[in-house]
């Protein structure tokens, strides 16, 4: 596979180069805690057009770029024309012109799909409804770092189905050859088409991909324990319904004790305490979250060293 040039969901790039940006990720996060400069994208400019909240994006990618010897600048949708209506092909002509990558974080995923089409430089994925690939970039590397490797492990996600996080752990984690299983209240499942495509390349992989509608059945022998938010960002209207759907669903002591003696916790952040974790788990010495965190500036910065 030669490199795409953008990085909108896990599946855009095959097993070996997810392998080497990770790999490369583990050398800048090398360099940065020795002190060495390591400034690859000198004179480079990233826009991060920012339709939602957010903390570790945000903060990740501007630190990044910085490190790197560039510079990024943060256009909240509110102020600047996209917010007024101007369409999204324009905008993205427009920056074209500018900058030399645009990072974006939105609703629907066909909006950063138009923007990356009518762009002349790399667009990177902040997150839309349906994916969070940068996120499931810091994933790997976590518990690879943790656990040595990726390829036989089990990971269980517990949770909300149909959002952007669970379809980019399923794609990811089932592309590197680990035993997915997800676990998702009724209605909350993951997109179908994603689960189809991830069960045949998880195949191909030596993985495999189960569903249960059992959180208990899910975590069963869990190396890895991984859950997020029951009301995703533009879910909100929905919060008081899902917190009575999502019963049963919650990641805390009694439940964890199914997972193997030596799992890790991960969740993207930031979390609900007493709604999809207890804080006796993420708080709790399997919890591994802080350095997830952590790990979004290491991975982003080896997707940016490589797409800018
Ligand atoms: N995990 C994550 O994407 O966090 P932010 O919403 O703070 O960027
Ligand atoms: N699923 C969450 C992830 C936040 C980083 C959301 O979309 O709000």
């Amino acid at each position: 596979m030669t490199t795409p040039k953008h990085f909108l969901t896990m599946l855009d790039y095959d097993k070996e180069m997810i392998q080497a940006l990770l790999e490369d990720a583990k050398q800048l996060k090398k360099e940065l805690k020795e002190g060495t400069p390591h400034p690859h994208l000198k004179g480079k400019t990233l826009a991060m057009i920012f339709e939602k909240s957010s903390t570790r994006t945000r903060v990740s990618f501007e630190v990044g770029m910085l490190q790197l010897g560039g510079h990024a600048l943060f256009l909240s949708s509110n102020e600047i024309q996209l917010g007024r209506g101007e369409p999204i092909s324009d905008t993205a002509k427009v920056l074209s012109g500018y900058v030399d990558g645009i990072m974006i974080r939105t609703f629907g995923h066909s909006r950063i799909e138009e923007l990356a089409d009518q762009a002349t430089i790399p667009v990177i994925n902040g997150l839309t409804n349906e994916h969070h690939p940068c996120q499931v970039m810091a994933d790997l590397l976590t518990i690879q770092e943790q656990k040595g490797t990726l390829e036989g492990l089990t990971a269980s996600y517990i949770g909300d189905g149909f959002n952007n996080v669970a379809h980019s752990l399923i794609q990811g984690l089932c592309l590197m050859g680990m035993h997915v299983k997800v676990a998702s209240p009724e209605g909350y499942e993951p997109d179908p088409a994603i689960m189809h495509e991830a069960e045949v390349i998880a195949g191909e992989q030596g993985g495999s991909l189960a569903f249960s509608h059992s959180a208990q059945t899910a975590i069963q022998d869990s190396d890895v324990v991984i859950t997020d938010v029951w009301a995703s960002m533009g879910n909100e209207a929905e919060k008081e319904q899902r917190l009575n759907d999502f019963q049963g669903f919650q990641v805390n002591q009694e439940l964890t004790e199914h997972a193997k003696d030596d799992y890790i916790f991960l969740h993207c952040l930031p979390a609900h305490r007493g709604e999809e974790v207890t804080s006796e788990i993420i708080d709790g010495s399997h919890s591994v979250v802080f350095e997830e965190a952590e790990n979004r500036l290491h991975a982003q910065k080896a997707i940016l060293k490589k797409l800018l």
